[in-house]
């Protein structure tokens, strides 16, 4: 699985694509999301977090996006320390691609022209990120529904537009808020595959599920519970897998 000898090396002494140091979050009105926290992914790797409900898993990929803040501790993509970053919303449109668990696509532009959207204030032209937007549709088997409204679309289609959005402007970091939820099996297996070409093309992919069967697909798997990092480990593991198993066994029990 991560032993491609295609796949690009990241270059020698590169610093981790992500890195958590002693993160904690508190929310105002007293949740604690996150507490101390330590997380490294390299760069290149792909790996699947999970666990159960409001352990903090969205929270973790909003802070490695910039779109908060972590109340102690440490937060650094590609050896930057994010609270040091004037241009945060540079960063956010360039550096990461997020996968909303809510997609946020807007309702009364066309699927091609919100795709597209992510691309305004970057070097791309007019033509050239109408193109681009048609050709990560297309990545994304969509090809055929780019003039339609978001809103004319299934949940599971429009969770790949939202795909096809991240990767507009080709981040070396991929973050991805449970991006098979509404998809069918067979549709979640090709996304897991798009994520795995896109790791053999160099990006870094950290990605929330609740499917160990697609957390397989991933270099490694990582679970949180109650807002703490308790195990990590390779899914393909047998020990491992059973152990992961049976921890969302019990999450999803009644
Ligand atoms: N903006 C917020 N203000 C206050 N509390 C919040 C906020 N966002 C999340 N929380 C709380 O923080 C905890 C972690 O939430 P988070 O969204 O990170 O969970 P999650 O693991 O992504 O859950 P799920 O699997 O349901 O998406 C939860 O208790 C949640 O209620
Ligand atoms: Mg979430």
């Amino acid at each position: 699985m991560s032993e491609d000898p295609t796949r690009p090396e990241a270059p020698e002494g590169a610093p981790p694509a992500i890195e958590l140091c002693g993160v904690a979050k508190r929310y105002s009105g007293g949740v604690s999301a996150l507490h101390e926290v330590n997380l490294v992914v390299g760069s290149g790797e792909f790996v699947a977090l999970s666990g159960p409900s409001g352990c903090g898993k969205s929270t973790l990929l909003h802070l490695v996006a910039a779109l908060d803040r972590p109340s102690e501790g440490v937060v650094k993509v590609n050896g930057r320390d994010l609270a040091h970053i004037h241009d945060l919303s540079r960063f956010r449109r360039l550096e990461v691609g997020l996968v909303f668990q809510l997609h946020n696509l807007l309702p009364r532009i066309s699927v091609v022209a919100n795709v597209e959207i992510a691309m305004y204030g970057t070097h791309r032209n007019g033509a050239a990120r109408r193109a681009r937007a048609r050709e990560l549709l297309d990545e994304v088997d969509l090809a055929g529904q780019a003039e339609r409204l978001p809103t004319q679309l299934s949940g599971g289609e429009r969770q790949r537009v939202a795909i096809a959005r991240s990767l507009a402007n080709d981040p070396s970091v991929l973050l991805a808020d449970e991006p098979t939820g509404n998809l069918d099996a067979e549709a979640a297996r090709r996304m897991m595959a798009l994520f795995g070409r896109l790791r053999d093309r160099g990006m870094t992919v950290l990605l929330v599920t609740h499917d160990l069967g697609l957390a397989a697909m991933a270099d490694r798997l990582e679970r949180i519970e109650a807002g703490r990092i308790v195990t990590a480990g390779r899914p393909e593991r047998p020990d491992e897998a059973g152990a992961a198993r049976r921890a969302l066994a019990r999450d999803s029990a009644p």
